[in-house]
């Protein structure tokens, strides 16, 4: 179960099951609990992460001591691979939102595999590729969205990968604290706090602890444009 979901990273895309197996068992398990740090921005980092279970926050700090978060990942996820790409200092904090396992691979095995497989390669340049589009989309939204169409798409955004349909709507168990969802949207918890209370009133969404369930995808969408 926990091999099927990391086996779909891109780093595995397109390989014989033989080989697949091979670098998955070469791989560490890494297991973690809620609000533990994995490894801070600023070190040096020599691995990359895929995520078995659980969900990892990647935030970065402000000098004022204020955060930001990058992205939410959930299983089948990889993070950690910028500083092996270009070599440098981590760029973000990784910590656990949830209880966590993970599987690391060093940056020797990855170059020894990327040299066997350079057909990999262009499954993990789709995967950065991707990224970037989003890191623009959320850069956009800074610049152009109000916080409720933010709210909006974070909400969005989280239930395509943590969503499932219940009888009224999608409930996302994000994990999230009211500090860590604003941090993802990038405003302050009164206004975020503020945006969600629309929506609940509207009859959108209803909360539910670290969860929400999204009665009214539509409308969330259309808020979001
Ligand atoms: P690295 O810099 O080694 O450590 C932090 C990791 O966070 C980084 O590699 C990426 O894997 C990941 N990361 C950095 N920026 C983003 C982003 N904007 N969206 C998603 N993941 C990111």
């Amino acid at each position: 179960m926990d091999d099927e979901v990391v086996l779909k990273a891109p780093l595995f895309a397109t390989m014989e099951p033989e080989e697949t197996r091979k670098l998955f068992e070469s791989m560490q398990k890494v297991t973690l609990g809620r609000g533990d740090v994995l490894f801070h921005e600023g070190e040096p980092g020599d691995r990359l992460y895929v995520i078995a279970r659980g969900k990892i926050k990647l935030g970065r700090r402000a000098p004022d001591g204020r955060e930001n978060l990058l992205s939410v990942l959930g299983p089948g996820e990889m993070f950690g691979e910028l500083s092996l790409f270009d070599p440098g200092p981590r760029t973000a904090t990784a910590s656990a939102v949830s209880d966590a396992l993970l599987y690391e691979l060093h940056n020797k095995q990855l170059i020894a595999w990327l040299t066997e497989h350079p057909g990999v390669s262009s499954h993990l340049l789709r995967a950065l590729a991707q990224r970037l589009r989003r890191t623009n989309d959320s850069l956009a939204d800074l610049v152009f969205s109000d916080v409720p169409g933010r709210v909006a798409k974070a909400l969005l955004d989280l239930a395509s990968k943590f969503g499932e349909p219940t009888a009224d709507g999608v409930r996302v168990a994000h994990d999230l604290t009211q500090e860590e969802l604003a941090q993802l949207v990038g405003a302050s918890r009164e206004t975020v706090n503020k945006a969600l209370a629309d929506f609940t009133q509207r009859h959108w969404v209803r909360r539910e602890g670290r969860a929400v369930v999204l009665l009214d995808v539509d409308r969330l969408e259309r808020r979001a444009r």
